[in-house]
């Protein structure tokens, strides 16, 4: 476990996106392309701005193949789309080889089973999806991308992507699994605000229940690498 903490969200935005593109030259040089997964939610608008403003010259962009850690049961120009968020801050702004969003405009089991299907396609005969990076976020429950606390996705570990009902938004989203997410090369958790520093606080120091705080079942083989505010980290001793 690694944890980088920066003094405000505009130097974690800069630092995200440096590691973004060092993975993507590491992963481009040594198997001819970039699998990523973009977080959902607010806190990484920021890092995709930067991508598109400062690193569109720089980054190989046509082997770079955008997918998605979740998505919200909406089509995809509403403002709650995680795709939205991403496409108005980055994927327009660059010429990247392949998206791959999450449909949430379908019935949440249709979706997750079509997405999935599109992740066999792409990765081939495999047990598990090996994306390059994922980045993902934290809520103050301690949920990452939609495993939210004492939901039924944090038990499926014959899958790779669900529909995962979460009884206190009164919806079910569409999630990436835990053995997909922990399969990666390189897992970053990009987090910023005081808000978050309590679960931060018991993630990262605590001795946390798993059902109530999904981001601790976060375990690739390397890492996670948790890169903080100082807000984030405030609760850090
Ligand atoms: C989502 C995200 C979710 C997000 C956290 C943090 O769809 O909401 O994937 O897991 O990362 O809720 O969200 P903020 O960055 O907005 O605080």
């Amino acid at each position: 476990m690694n944890v980088d903490v920066y003094d405000n969200p505009e130097e974690l935005a800069q630092a995200a996106a440096r590691e973004f593109a060092a993975r993507a030259a590491e992963a481009i040089g040594e198997r001819g392309r970039f699998a990523v997964v973009l977080a959902g939610g607010s806190t990484p608008r920021a890092t995709y701005e930067v991508l598109a403003r400062d690193y569109a010259d720089t980054i190989a962009w046509e082997e770079v193949h955008v997918f998605f850690g979740d998505e919200r049961g909406v089509p995809p120009d509403d403002d709650d789309s995680n795709y939205k968020m991403a496409r108005g801050s980055l994927l327009d702004h660059v010429p990247v080889g392949s998206v791959h969003r999450m449909r949430g405009e379908l019935p949440p089991d249709e979706a997750a089973e079509a997405y999935e299907q599109e992740l066999h396609d792409f990765f081939g005969p495999v047990d598990l999806p090996k994306f390059d990076l994922i980045l993902l976020g934290t809520g103050p429950d301690g949920h990452t991308a939609s495993l939210f606390p004492e939901t039924s996705a944090l038990e499926i570990h014959d899958r790779w992507v669900v529909a995962n009902p979460v009884l206190k938004l009164e919806t079910t989203r569409i999630t990436l699994t835990l053995p997909a997410i922990n399969a990666a090369r390189a897992v970053y958790f990009l987090v910023a605000g005081e808000g978050k520093a309590a679960p931060v606080a018991e993630i990262l120091e605590g001795d946390p229940d798993p059902r109530r705080y999904p981001a601790s079942l976060i375990r690739p083989e390397h890492g996670p690498t948790w890169m903080l505010d100082q807000a984030a980290a405030s609760g850090l001793s």
